[in-house]
């Protein structure tokens, strides 16, 4: 039992208990760190494709000059592989178990802990979501018992959530915190609340995408494109769902949509279909993207409109907040004249469009619908747009979307294309998880600081969600929400109380 804070350097023996992707990450970075690792695995077999994707880590930070070869046989060394739960774990200092998301495999395997480990052995959980509360009470003592939540990949990203239930010691809540830190990693503690900070943040945020994607909003390479161009993430939602793995992203989306019900939880039924498919991802070789001829590039070449020349002349019309100047700047100075009367002998008429409106109704008050394309410039913070989003009507014909996609690239812009549709693509994936991050905080749950390092750190966003909407203008968000909720009916999209008060007030989440 833990009567007072175990120091870092008083762990000198880890269990890891299942060395799939998080465990064998796991495992490498406490190896790495100088401390004896018992690596367990269910059986031989899965014993030894985790203790090959451990070395295959190793050996590609040696190929990358990082490690010596002398360091890689050290760690390697001190890494004890058994499918022998009970005798692998007598003598650990800590457990951090790392089985598949499912709360009766853990609660099995913690009153088997219970069991084996000694009676002052942390036991630690990397559960992505599950009650804490819940795996604790299969042992005799929950003081002990904790969540240690790493990311993926978990030798890279440098947050580690620690996670108390209200029986966990303090002692035990402190020791994993100074061991996180001893391993080089920032964490944050939370209360055991389902999905802590980041899941509940990122996985809502990972299934909208994927019903962007079946809704036909935009392909799978434009919704990574707008996330990654558009809003500076290191990864797109659906490479992401692949790395994560479908199947542990859908059990955390049912755990998060047990605890807080309504529409922004309810898995998409595309990612159910991938996984009931056995589509998991990289690890299964196919998830969204197919891995196994090698990593697909990130946007597939060829999946935009075939360019015809650009036009010579196009009208362009501003909806009725888009930012007209810019573009019409941008236009001008690719040697593109501008009228702002269009006619049906322009051939293409583009609306400045704005994600709070529709572009359909500027585009039937021209009379021939069917000649015009909205641009969206994303983030023209610093006066130089990163992403253009071109936005179809229905009614737009292709040979107008050609034309405006000839547009775009003659302006050099990197663009997406989405249907018409209120948040168009990159405010869409955002807003409605800014919104989530303010009811987190709203709740309670964490502070805006805490949220916006955890989703720096965990998920390796330049900036935070919180900060994020600062820039973007807390009323701007509300009325893009506002929008998305009209025209999609789904309650999940209503600005939460403290947004709207926010954006009345002007008042900002991050000083
Ligand atoms: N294992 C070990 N090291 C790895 C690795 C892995 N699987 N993947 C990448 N790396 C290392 C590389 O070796 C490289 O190291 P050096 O700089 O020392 O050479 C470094 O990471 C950067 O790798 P790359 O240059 O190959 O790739 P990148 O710059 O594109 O970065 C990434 C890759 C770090 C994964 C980056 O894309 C990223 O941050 N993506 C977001 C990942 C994310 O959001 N993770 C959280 C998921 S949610 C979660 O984990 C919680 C849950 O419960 C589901
Ligand atoms: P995974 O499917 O890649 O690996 C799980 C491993 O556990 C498998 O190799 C399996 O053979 C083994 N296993 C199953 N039952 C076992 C048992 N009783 N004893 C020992 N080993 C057993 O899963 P993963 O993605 O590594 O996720 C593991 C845990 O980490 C889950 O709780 C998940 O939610 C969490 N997590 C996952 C990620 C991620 O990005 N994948 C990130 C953070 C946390």
């Amino acid at each position: 039992m833990t009567s007072s804070v175990t120091q870092p350097a008083d762990i000198r023996e880890v269990a890891v208990i299942g060395l799939g992707l998080m465990g064998s990450g796991i495992a490498e970075l406490v190896g790495r760190s100088g401390r004896r690792v018992v690596a367990i695995e269910i059986n031989q077999t899965f014993l030894d494709q985790g203790m090959a994707r451990l070395r295959a880590s190793l050996d590609k930070a040696v190929s990358r000059g990082k490690l010596t070869d002398t360091a890689r046989d050290e760690i390697l060394a001190r890494i004890r592989p058994t499918d022998d739960i009970p005798a692998g774990v007598a003598s650990a200092d800590l457990v951090i178990e790392a089985i598949p998301e499912r709360m009766e495999l853990k609660r099995t395997l913690f009153d088997q802990l219970d069991e084996a480990c000694r009676a002052d052995a942390i036991l630690a959980t990397n559960t992505s979501s599950l009650s804490i509360t819940e795996i604790a009470g299969a042992t005799r003592y929950p003081p002990r018992v904790a969540g240690l939540h790493f990311f993926n990949p978990a030798p890279v990203m440098k947050l580690v959530e620690v996670i108390s239930t209200v029986l966990t010691s303090p002692e035990t809540a402190e020791t994993l915190a100074l061991l996180s830190r001893d391993l080089r990693k920032t964490p944050v503690q939370v209360s055991d609340r389902a999905g802590f900070i980041v899941n509940a943040l990122l996985v809502p945020y990972l299934n909208h995408a994927v019903r962007l994607l079946e809704t036909a909003q935009a392909t799978r390479e434009d919704i990574d494109k707008a996330a990654t161009a558009g809003l500076g993430l290191p990864m797109g939602p659906l490479t992401l769902l692949d790395l994560v793995g479908l199947d542990t992203s859908l059990a955390v989306l049912e755990t998060v949509q047990a605890e807080f019900g309504g529409t922004r939880y309810m898995p998409a039924p595309l990612l159910r279909k991938l996984c009931d498919a056995r589509l998991f991802g990289r690890k299964s070789g196919r998830g969204f993207y197919d891995y196994r001829h090698g990593t697909p590039s990130a946007a597939a070449e060829g999946h935009h409109l075939a360019s015809p020349p650009p036009p010579a002349e196009v009208a362009l019309i501003r909806d009725p907040d888009g930012l007209l100047d810019e573009l019409a700047s941008e236009i001008n100075a690719a040697g593109i004249s501008v009228s702002p009367q269009p006619s049906p002998q322009t051939g293409l008429v583009i609306v400045a469009a704005d994600p709070r409106h529709r572009v359909l109704d500027a585009a039937l008050a021209v009379g021939h619908p069917a000649d015009v394309v909205g641009i969206h410039l994303v983030d023209v913070a610093d006066g130089k747009p990163r992403l253009a989003e071109l936005v179809l009507p229905d009614v737009t014909a292709a040979g107008t979307a050609a034309k405006a996609a000839a547009l775009a690239a003659k302006l050099g812009l990197d663009t997406v294309t989405s249907r018409d549709r209120p948040g168009f693509l990159t405010a869409a994936l955002a807003y409605p998880q800014f919104n989530d991050a303010v009811r987190m905080f709203q709740d309670g749950f964490a502070s805006p600081a805490d949220i916006d390092i955890a989703m720096m750190l965990g998920c390796g966003y330049p900036r935070g969600p919180l900060q994020m909407l600062d820039e973007a203008g807390p009323a701007h968000v509300v009325s893009v929400l506002e929008a998305m909720h009209a025209a999609t009916g789904d309650p999940a999209f209503t600005p939460v109380p403290l947004l709207a008060e926010y954006a009345t007030a002007g008042t900002r989440f991050r000083s």
